[in-house]
């Protein structure tokens, strides 16, 4: 059964692919035929040696992906061989197979293809986290998204929008302000150096937004900060772009609300899970929501889809697939 495994810390070089032994689900486990498997920065994050440190390397890579069950480890009822299904957070997704707890798995419909599935499972359950709970979006409010035409920001656009707010969109190249665009962005800034405060303030007559979503790393977290409105709040949520470093409390803007946040510390039983992906599934289904194609690269060629991510010039979501 291939396998992308890192075999060390570091660049997309430490990535291998291997034949590992068929693996067989134990109590409480299902195995799954992957389809697709979602590529995230998280894995970039492992990959550099962020976290799962603790594991032994060769270290299996991915957490998200789509597939069929192949077959049920003891104890399970609540799948059938054959079934669609898809996940977040089980490790070793960059597979043709892997053994998934079924508590992780969520069923698919079958408006939702595999490949929706597998962009969906972390960036859409991030995304509706993000502006349904973290900082319910109400109508009229307007909203600075960063990165907003990658998988993330494409989808809390949407999620954004069709709760009635505004977008403004933050884009590091002129390419992808159409696609930032045709996700629901009304106003889209190119920036990559955090000089973006003074157009937000442009637009928002000198207010700033109700809230803004910045995963983007220490350049933009300063300006963030200054284009928030009074009792604005900030979502930030990127640790893998990085941190911006120790706060002073008492510099920060007087009353803003800000806070890191974490969709799994939030959607963290089955339960909940299905919920919230059932939830997406109806978005999608009613034509209230819509991923758009990804980027696929072949299972074997995770190494350039890590490349790809890191180079800034992707868009949407980025799938291997086996
Ligand atoms: N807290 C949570 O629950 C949670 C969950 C999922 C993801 N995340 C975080 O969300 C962020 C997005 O991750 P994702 O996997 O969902 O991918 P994604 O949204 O598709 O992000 C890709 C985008 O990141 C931007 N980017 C790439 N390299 C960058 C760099 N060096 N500096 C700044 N921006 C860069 C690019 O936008 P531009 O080039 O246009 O800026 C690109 O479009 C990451 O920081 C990830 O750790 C957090």
């Amino acid at each position: 059964m291939k396998t992308v495994m890192m075999t060390a810390t570091g660049g997309a070089d430490v990535l291998a692919v291997m034949d590992l032994p068929e693996p067989s689900p134990g109590p409480g486990e299902v195995l799954v035929d992957i389809a697709a498997s979602g590529v995230n920065f998280m894995d970039i994050g492992v990959r550099q040696g962020m976290s799962w440190l603790d594991m032994p390397l060769p270290r299996a890579l991915g957490v998200e992906g789509a597939g069929r069950v192949a077959a049920l480890g003891e104890g399970v009822t609540d799948f059938a061989v054959g079934q669609r299904v898809a996940w977040v957070y089980a490790p070793g997704s960059y597979a043709e197979r892997a053994v998934i707890p079924a508590a992780s798995l969520v069923p698919l419909p079958d408006n939702i293809d595999d490949r929706t599935a597998a962009s969906l499972m972390m960036q859409g359950l991030t995304a509706s986290h993000f502006t349904t709970d973290f900082y319910p979006v109400q109508p009229g409010d307007v909203a600075l998204v960063h990165a907003a035409a990658g998988g993330l920001g494409q989808l809390l656009t949407q999620i954004i929008k069709l709760r009635g707010g505004t977008v403004i969109g933050r884009v590091s190249s002129a390419a992808k302000v159409d696609v930032a665009k045709a996700a629901g962005a009304d106003h889209v800034i190119v920036d990559t150096k955090g000089n973006f405060v003074e157009e937000v303030l442009r637009l928002t007559h000198g207010e700033g937004v109700h809230v803004v979503y910045d995963g983007s790393g220490p350049a933009t977290f300063h300006g963030s900060l200054a284009s928030l409105r009074r009792s604005g709040t900030f979502c930030w949520f990127g640790p893998v772009l990085g941190g911006p470093g120790q706060i002073d409390i008492m510099s920060l803007p007087r009353s803003i609300k800000l806070g890191y946040a974490v969709f799994s510390d939030h959607i963290h039983t089955p339960d909940l899970l299905r919920a919230r992906a059932s939830r997406l599934f109806d978005w999608i289904r009613e034509g209230a929501l819509k991923v758009a194609p990804a980027t696929t690269f072949p299972l074997a060629d995770a190494a350039k889809a890590h490349l790809a991510m890191e180079s800034r010039t992707t868009v949407g979501k980025l799938l291997l697939i086996p």
